[in-house]
């Protein structure tokens, strides 16, 4: 029997797709630990499982729980290693850039008065984004020198997080942006995410529809796994001018509205890479 943990925080639909994947094996038997639900000892495996899928909707408590998974002999999906890198938005542009792959122009500040030197110099439109978060919440497209001014004095005023400035280019995209799944290192399916807000994020009302997997996505994939790592990830792309262009990497993303779109049974391949990590 083969002893898989589900770190877990709210049960989503996700959550709920994933667990009846699992269950279809019979020789899986699925341990639920709940983020919040105990302490951990960290000199030792919490739960006696071969592997743990993490799906906490917290960033922080998914990536603390996988390094003492790890710490102590356990193989986590997504690693440790990975979720920082998607966790944090610099981390992942870093490593785009240092690999060569395409992705917009940022620059960072950790000041008000550099920061917006650094939005001056980037040039109008720009977006402002908080390292950590997702959703599409507290992002910012600044049109002229007057919003910046107040926008930054309004993130200097939210505290300690936001004053790291992670100031990007603004990419022209035509009303959508891309979302490519990738499972291991493969780029599994597409959709494409359309709205009239310049914020693309289903949870934001972006409106899903299928996207062939061309070979451009799916070697852009095969790029940023190699810098980032491979495991359950979701790319964000964006259409620029020049090509395709990497916005960013989420390592717990939903999927719910990208099972019948693209007519991939997602959760089922996400199971299956579990259960081969473990073996
Ligand atoms: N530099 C940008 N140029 C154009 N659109 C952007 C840019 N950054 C973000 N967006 C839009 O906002 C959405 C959310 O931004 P993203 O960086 O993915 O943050 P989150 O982690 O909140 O999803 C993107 O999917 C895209 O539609
Ligand atoms: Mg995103």
């Amino acid at each position: 029997m083969l002893r898989i943990g589900f770190l877990h925080s709210r049960i989503r639909v996700e959550e709920k797709l994933l667990i009846e994947e699992l269950n279809k094996r019979k020789d899986v038997e699925i341990v639920r630990i709940n983020d919040g639900g105990s302490y951990f000892e960290i000199d030792h495996k919490p739960v006696d499982v071969d592997v743990v899928l993490e799906r906490s909707v917290s960033n922080s408590r998914g990536l603390y729980i996988s390094r003492i998974f790890e710490a102590n002999g356990v193989q986590v999906v997504n690693t440790a290693a990975v979720a920082e890198r998607c966790g944090d938005k610099y981390i992942t542009s870093q490593l785009l850039v240092q690999a060569g792959v395409s992705t917009p122009r940022v620059l960072m500040a950790f000041d008000q008065k550099t920061a917006l030197e650094a939005v001056d110099a980037i040039g109008y439109p720009c977006v402002l984004k908080p390292v950590v978060g997702s959703w599409g919440r507290l992002l910012a497209k600044i049109e002229n020198p007057a919003m910046a001014e107040t926008v930054i004095e309004h993130k200097a005023a939210l505290g300690i997080n936001h004053q790291i400035f992670y100031i990007q280019e603004y990419i022209e995209k035509p009303g959508r942006d891309i979302r490519a799944f990738v499972v291991g290192k493969e780029c599994i399916c597409a959709i494409y995410r359309a709205s009239d807000n310049w914020i693309t994020n289903t949870a934001r009302g972006g409106q899903a529809s299928n996207c062939p997997v061309t070979p451009e996505i799916a070697e852009l994939c095969r790029q940023t796994t190699a810098a980032i790592g491979e495991g359950l990830l979701a790319i964000d792309l964006f259409e620029s001018g020049q090509g395709l262009t990497v916005n960013e990497v989420n390592h717990t993303m939903e999927f719910r509205n990208s099972i019948s779109t693209t007519g991939v049974n997602i959760p089922e391949k996400m199971a299956a890479y579990v259960i081969a990590q473990a073996g």
